[in-house]
C-alpha cells in the first residue's frame, strides 16, 4: 500500500498550515506520529486517499456522516442550494424548514438559533444560561469536549471552590475561575458541589452519553438526579448533543434516556457534513436572545443556505428510512466480535457501546469516567490503529474517540472489518510475545 502521495501532500501542508492540520484531532500524533493520510474523497462507506487506497470508514468525519459519504439526496440538496447562491444575508426557506424539523423532533426544543459550529452552539448556550440566571459559574465534567471556546477548555481542580486549570494556553484566569469540572457519573460530587456553590451556578453542562473520552454511558439514574439537583439549585441543565442528537434515534439522546434539558447544543449530523450548529430550548429562555432580548449572538454564515439544505436532506432521509435499528445491530455484532477475538488472543480490552457508536479501550476494565478512560493503553491503541489502517480500515486516530457505524455499512463491511481485527490481534499477540 503506497503512501507516497499522502506523504508529499502532508509535507506541503506542514509548510503552510500549523501542524499540517486544521484541527488537532486529525493529526496522527496520538497514534505514533506518522503523517496522517491525505484523503481525496469519500464514497458511501469508504474513504479514498490521494494514493487511491480505499478504507472502510468508521470515523464518519468525527460523527456527522451518519449517512456515509456523498449520499445522493444530500449531494443533490447541496448542489441545488449552491446554484441558488451560497449565501443570502437574509432569512431563507431552508433555514426555517431545518429549524422546524429540529423543533419537531427534539423533545423540549421550542425555539432554536442556528450557528456555524458546535463550538458556537455550546458557547452561546452557556451565555444564554448566564443571561437567564444572572449567575456566572459553569459546572462541566472531566474529559468531556464541548468545542474550543475558553470556558469549556477548563478542567477545574478537585473541590468546588478550588481554582481550576486550563487545558490550553491563552485562557484568562478570570474565565477559569468560573468553571468547575467534576468526574462524570459521580452524583455525590455533583450534590456536594451544588450544595456548596449552587446559588452561583448558571448551568450544568454535559453530553448525556459522553462521546469524547470514548463512549461512556451514564449510569442508571445519574442524569435524572443531575436534572433534579440542577433545577433545585436554580441553574439550567444544558445537554451538549453535538454528537448524540440523531445518532441513536431520530431525536435527542436526552429523550431516549428520558431526561429533557433546559437547553440543547446541537451540531454535526444536523449539517449533513457542512458547517452547522444550533442551540435552543424553551421559548421563555430563548426570548432573551438578540434581537428580542439582550443576549447577543450572531453569525454571517449562521443558518447558511448550503448547510441548511444538506442538514435538512440528511434529517429527512433519517426520518424516512429509520436506519437506526440496523446500524445498532451491525455495531453490536462488530463490537461483540472484537471482544471475542481479543479474548481469544488474550488481549484485555473493554468496549463501551451506545447504539451505532462504540469505543474499544485496551487494558482498561470498566470505563465510567475520565480517570478510568485514561487507564486505557495508548501504545496498544496506536499499534492497533496502524495495523488496522494497513488493512484498509480507517479508525479515529485517538483512543478517546468512537467507531461510528453508518447507514451505508452492511454485513460485508462488518465481516471484512472483523477479519482485519482478527489479523491485527494475532499480530499484536506475536509482537507482545516477541
Ligand atoms: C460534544 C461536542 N460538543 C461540541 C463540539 C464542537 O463542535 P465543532 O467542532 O463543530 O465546533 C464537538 C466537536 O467534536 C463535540 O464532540
Amino acid at each position: 500500500m503506497s503512501r507516497e502521495q499522502s506523504k508529499r501532500w502532508f509535507e506541503r501542508a506542514t509548510a503552510v498550515i500549523s501542524g499540517g492540520v486544521n484541527s488537532p484531532a486529525r493529526s496522527f500524533a496520538a497514534v505514533g506520529g506518522n503523517p496522517p493520510l491525505v484523503i481525496e474523497r469519500g464514497e458511501g462507506p469508504y474513504l479514498v486517499d490521494v494514493d487511491q487506497n480505499r478504507y472502510i470508514d468508521y470515523l464518519a468525519a468525527f460523527g456527522p456522516l451518519v449517512l456515509g459519504h456523498s449520499h445522493p439526496a444530500v449531494t443533490a440538496a447541496g448542489e441545488a442550494a449552491l446554484k441558488r447562491g451560497p449565501l443570502t444575508g437574509a432569512p431563507h426557506p431552508d433555514e426555517i424548514l431545518l429549524a422546524e424539523e429540529l423543533v419537531r423532533s427534539i423533545a423540549g426544543l421550542e425555539q432554536v438559533r442556528l450557528t456555524t459550529t458546535g463550538t458556537e452552539a455550546v458557547m452561546s448556550a452557556i451565555r444564554l444560561a448566564r443571561s437567564y440566571t444572572g449567575r456566572s459559574r459553569v459546572i462541566k465534567f472531566d474529559g468531556t469536549y464541548h468545542g474550543h471556546s475558553d470556558a469549556v477548555l477548563v478542567r477545574a481542580g478537585s473541590g468546588a471552590s478550588t481554582v481550576g486549570t486550563a487545558d490550553s494556553l491563552g485562557i484568562p484566569q478570570g474565565v477559569v475561575q468560573d468553571v468547575i469540572s467534576l468526574p462524570f457519573n459521580d452524583i455525590e460530587r455533583l450534590r456536594e458541589t451544588l450544595a456548596e456553590v449552587g446559588s452561583e451556578v448558571a448551568c450544568v453542562l454535559t453530553e448525556p452519553i459522553v462521546g469524547n473520552m470514548g463512549i461512556v454511558n451514564p449510569i442508571p439514574g445519574y442524569l435524572e438526579e443531575m436534572a433534579r439537583l440542577t433545577r433545585e439549585a436554580g441553574a439550567l441543565l444544558i445537554f451538549d448533543e453535538v454528537i448524540t442528537a440523531y445518532r441513536f434515534h431520530y431525536g435527542s439522546a436526552g429523550a431516549l434516556l428520558g431526561v429533557i434539558p433546559d437547553l440543547y447544543a446541537l451540531g454535526k449530523i444536523i449539517g449533513g457534513g457542512l458547517p452547522a450548529g444550533a442551540y435552543g430550548g424553551r421559548s421563555e429562555i430563548m426570548k432573551l436572545v438578540s434581537p428580542n432580548g439582550g443576549m447577543f449572538q450572531a453569525g454571517t454564515l449562521a443558518g447558511n443556505p448550503l448547510s441548511s439544505a444538506t442538514g435538512l436532506a440528511t434529517l429527512r432521509v433519517l426520518r424516512e428510512t429509520n436506519p437506526y435499528p440496523r446500524m445498532d445491530r451491525l455495531a453490536n455484532d462488530l463490537a461483540a466480535s472484537i471482544l471475542h477475538l481479543a479474548q481469544r488472543q488474550g488481549i484485555p480490552i473493554s468496549i463501551n457501546r451506545a447504539g451505532s457508536g462504540f469505543t474499544v479501550f485496551f487494558g482498561a476494565e470498566s470505563v465510567t469516567n475520565y480517570t478510568s478512560a485514561l487507564a486505557a493503553d495508548s501504545r496498544q491503541f496506536a499499534l492497533f490503529h496502524r495495523l488496522m489502517l494497513e488493512q484498509g480500515i480507517y479508525l479515529a486516530p485517538s483512543r478517546f474517540e468512537a467507531w461510528f457505524v453508518s447507514a451505508v455499512h452492511d454485513v460485508a463491511h462488518i465481516e471484512e472489518t472483523i477479519q482485519a481485527v482478527d489479523q491485527t490481534f494475532r499480530r499484536m499477540r506475536k509482537e507482545a510475545l516477541a
